[in-house]
């Protein structure tokens, strides 16, 4: 079982229990478990939880405002947005990982009374191979306009298995399609206030492997022109919760974290 998975869970658990929370999320608890809240201390750098509090209440809002009728999300980990979103009738959901979390997920939520608020599928599937036999055998239509979100995965990848999912997914999409995630920058790769939490991260077998501080280039040629990037902090990706200023984009040395959308053309 992903132990990433487990972490962002409970980076949302504990979101959950602020005052001013950007979301809630009241299943993230128990499907974190003791292990997820163990993984968010070891890996809770400067920026890190707020981060991740910023890219789930950004990545709600563009569910909310760009819903097509199917949306998939990749490497869904222990996402509940099926519980916590409204979702426009009929949208169906489709949830992508791997299958001994998707298993181990789907007794835990049925253990726990989780109703879902559309149509939900929970798929199996190793994202590095032939993965969308898989979601089209659980009905997803590549007629049909999507929105694809890949929360927390691109750089756990190699880029060149990050690069060859995106173009998978341009290639299967619907004109209207919508790509929307996260990529971390190079500089968060070298930068020496990341060097620890990296370590910590390799050491435990889930090692980041690459970023880009090109991030609209390296979408636009993997078939996605971006339609926004932000980092957190900027206008629309703040919420009064990132403790800086936005970096200037360019700045060398530091971490950074991005948030896009892309479109299809149609
Ligand atoms: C950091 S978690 C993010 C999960 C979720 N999107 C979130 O934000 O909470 C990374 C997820 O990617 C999944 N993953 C990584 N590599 C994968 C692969 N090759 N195939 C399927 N899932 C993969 C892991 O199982 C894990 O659930």
């Amino acid at each position: 079982m992903s132990a990433t998975a487990r972490w962002t869970a409970a980076a949302r658990a504990v979101e959950t229990r602020r005052a001013d929370a950007l979301f809630t999320d009241e299943l993230a608890e128990a499907l974190a478990g003791p292990e997820g809240f163990a993984r968010w201390e070891r890996y809770d750098n400067p920026g890190t939880t707020e981060f991740l509090a910023i890219r789930t209440r950004w990545l709600d809002e563009v569910v909310a405002r760009s819903a097509r009728p199917q949306v998939v999300l990749v490497a869904a980990g222990l996402d509940t947005r099926s519980v916590r979103l409204r979702w426009p009738d009929g949208t169906v959901l489709y949830e992508l990982d791997h299958s001994d979390l998707v298993e181990w997920k789907e007794k835990r939520l049925a253990e726990l009374g989780a109703r879902h608020r559309c149509e939900r599928h929970a798929v199996g599937a190793d994202l590095t191979g032939p993965w969308d036999e898989s979601l089209r055998a659980a009905g997803w239509d590549p007629s049909v306009p999507t929105l694809w979100i890949v929360e927390g995965l691109l750089f756990y990848l190699a880029e060149r298995d990050a690069r060859t999912l995106l173009e998978r997914l341009a290639s299967l999409s619907a004109p209207g399609s919508v790509l929307a995630g996260d990529l971390i920058a190079h500089q968060s790769m070298i930068s020496e206030f990341t060097r620890e939490g990296l370590a910590r991260l390799r050491a435990d077998g889930c090692p980041w492997l690459w970023g880009t501080d090109r991030p609209a280039e390296f979408l636009d040629s993997c078939g996605w022109p971006a339609s926004e990037v932000r980092l957190p902090g900027e206008d629309g990706a703040s919420y009064y919760r990132w403790p800086w200023p936005p970096l200037p984009r360019g700045t060398l040395g530091f971490p950074m974290n991005y948030l896009f959308t892309a479109t299809r053309p149609a």
